[in-house]
């Protein structure tokens, strides 16, 4: 009883209140953020999560400036109805070198987490071509003038040091090569096994089958990658988190 006659006091004196509840507000998140800074990094690191390739990055940054992610996120909830319709449910890990992050939360269209290699390359062609010939309800627009934009490595080598600056772990050998791979990846005919070994699992081919280097090839390179890094037959959660 003394003790919640104690607390009367508290609770009759709005300032003392108002202090003790700040003080209480600050030990607790005190408690919470300071181990924060001690640790280096709070996402658990995934076998098969690499680098984007400098020409998926393109097609990532094509993604970013069509503004995609205004209808499409790219984060599937460990919830049951999603994770029946997209897979797996999205791990930190897998967008840890998205900068930035594509997660999002406007669904106009279907979440593309996943979406690498469920379709087809001709697919991806004719439904950015005209949605509406795949998906006559679709209200996606149009993007069929991605295959006539070529495009050229000019800037490549200093997008991935850009990216290396905010910790994705492009090394030197993968800065010297980027212009190699640009192209290797859309022309197999080049130093593929190279490509290969910088990054495990690159698919080589040309994506959009023009002769020319086009947007297309990035964008669908790009869309070809998504959420495919993780083998999920092999995956299992760490159990001590
Ligand atoms: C105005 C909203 C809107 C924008 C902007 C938009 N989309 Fe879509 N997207 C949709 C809708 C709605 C669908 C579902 C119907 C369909 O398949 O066309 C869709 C479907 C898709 C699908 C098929 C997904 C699946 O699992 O079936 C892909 C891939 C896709 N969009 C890629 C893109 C890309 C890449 C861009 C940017 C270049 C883009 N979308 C921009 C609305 C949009």
């Amino acid at each position: 009883m003394a003790i919640l006659d104690k607390h009367k006091i508290l609770e009759k004196n709005a300032t003392l209140l108002l202090i003790f509840s700040f003080l209480v507000v600050t030990i607790g998140g005190l408690v919470q953020i300071t181990p924060l800074f001690y640790l280096e990094n709070t996402i658990e690191e995934v076998e098969g999560v690499r680098p984007y390739t400098p020409l998926e990055l393109t097609g990532r940054d094509i993604y970013v400036r069509e503004g995609c992610y205004v209808c499409h996120s790219q984060m599937i909830r460990p919830m049951r109805d999603e994770v029946e319709r997209y897979g797996h449910y999205s791990l930190a890990a897998e967008s840890m070198y998205d900068h930035p992050f594509q997660w999002g939360s406007k669904r106009t269209g279907p979440d593309l987490a996943r979406v690498g290699s469920r379709y087809s390359d001709e697919w991806h062609i004719d439904h950015l071509r005209d949605p509406q010939s795949l998906v006559p309800e679709s209200i996606m627009p149009k993007y069929g003038f991605l295959l006539d934009r070529v495009i050229r490595p000019d800037h490549i080598v200093e997008r991935l040091r850009t990216d290396r600056t905010v910790g994705v772990p492009y090394d030197e050998e993968m800065l010297q090569n980027a212009v190699a791979d640009f192209r290797t990846q859309a022309d197999p005919f080049g130093d593929a096994a190279g490509l290969q070994a910088r990054y495990p699992g690159a698919q080589l081919r040309n994506f959009d089958r023009q002769p020319q280097l086009t947007e297309m090839d990035a964008l669908i390179a790009y869309l070809q990658v998504l959420g495919t890094m993780v083998d999920f037959s092999t995956f299992e959660p760490d159990p001590n988190r």
